[in-house]
């Protein structure tokens, strides 16, 4: 992610701030990799050392700053909501027939599907046993709430394959549920570290749900705008699979007859490898001619700001500001 888009007023260095977070979290993360399975650590630091963004740990370790927490606790829960992000990924891989990711082939590509469904099963339980040695009664009610909610999401999200007639609301129920519940669930956590208010940590909540419903609406742009190279995973992927997202929704709104026809019946049938370029040209010129990347985008800027009115209850911080920063990256990133 690039920190050139943050406006001057929120001019702090980002990357020095997170820096020493991210070396702590890391350390516990692979600290906690560890099994005496080999596959099992083959495959979880095949997945990890392939770097991300970390976006999710950021966010817990940011919040409880910001909220006044200094303590170890921050770095233990960071790393169990990577290890719960981590898991998905390698699951909805699986589901997705995803063959890149991070810049390198997937783990269901490498290992086999079935290898990738069992490890991800192990970073999800492994997340458990971590998050029981921080002791707190809401951090495992928030956290098995969040693991719940996903899974129904990425079910929810299957029901709807292939179904052109998704609306605009359904849309947003998937993204919530698969996406926005983990950005809630780490703002949450690290107003519950800090012991926040009920009023301050319901803003915090807030502030996630936006945030991760700006990036997965942003993740749904990517995969018709974006690059590859720099996504490190397949562009195309949505409409390869028939996966109505939100620019195919609205621009089979704004669409002709003709054009809207082409669209629900690539949705309907998915693409297969070789006809994918092709079928994501076309899709690309309605798409782009109907405004619904923009709209797309816009939509997505509309979440950053409701997130950024949510800090508005945090004292003034370099952490504060940061979590501002997280909202314009989330934005404008290209990976
Ligand atoms: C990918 O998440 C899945 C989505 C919710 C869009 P990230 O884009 O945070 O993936 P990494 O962790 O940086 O690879
Ligand atoms: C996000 O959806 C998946 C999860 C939240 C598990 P996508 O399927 O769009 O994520 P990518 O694009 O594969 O990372
Ligand atoms: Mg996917
Ligand atoms: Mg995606």
């Amino acid at each position: 992610m690039t920190t050139t888009s943050a406006t001057p007023s929120s001019a702090i260095d980002f990357k020095s701030l997170v820096a020493p977070e991210l070396a702590a979290i890391d350390a516990v993360i692979t600290q906690h990799l560890a099994s005496d399975v080999a596959l099992v650590s083959q495959i979880g630091h095949y997945i990890v050392n392939a770097g991300g963004k970390r976006i999710r740990p950021i966010l817990v370790t940011l919040m409880a700053r910001a909220l006044g927490f200094e303590g170890p606790q921050r770095h233990q829960l960071a790393a169990v909501v990577e290890f719960i992000h981590t898991a998905t990924l390698l699951h909805d891989d699986v589901v997705d027939e995803s063959a890149l990711r991070r810049g390198r082939d997937t783990a269901n590509a490498l290992f086999g599907n079935a290898a990738s469904v069992l490890v991800g099963d192990f970073l999800y339980s492994r997340a458990f046993q971590m998050m029981v040695s921080v002791n707190r009664m809401r951090v495992l009610e928030v956290l098995a709430n969040a693991t719940n909610v996903i899974a129904e999401g990425e079910v929810l999200q299957l029901m709807n394959m292939h179904d052109p007639d998704l609306t605009v609301a359904d849309y947003y129920r998937v993204i919530q549920y698969k996406t926005a519940q983990l950005f809630e669930a780490s703002a949450r956590l690290g107003a519950i570290l800090a012991d926040a208010p009920p009023e301050v940590e319901a803003s915090c909540a807030q502030f996630g749900i936006a945030l991760g419903t700006a990036f997965q609406l942003v993740d749904d742009l990517l995969d018709y705008d974006g690059n590859t190279a720099e996504l490190g995973k397949n562009v195309g992927d949505d409409l390869r699979e028939g996966k109505p997202t939100l620019p195919l929704i609205i621009a089979m709104q704004r669409a002709n007859d003709a054009e809207r026809q082409t669209l629900r019946s690539m949705i309907e049938r998915g693409a297969s490898a070789a006809e994918l370029d092709a079928q994501l040209d076309t899709a690309l010129q309605i798409v782009r001619r109907t405004g619904a990347l923009e709209a797309t985008r816009e939509a997505a800027l509309e979440q950053a700001r409701q997130a950024q009115e949510c800090l508005q209850c945090i004292q003034h911080s370099q952490y504060r500001e940061a979590l501002l920063q997280l909202t314009i990256q989330s934005v404008h990133r290209i990976s």
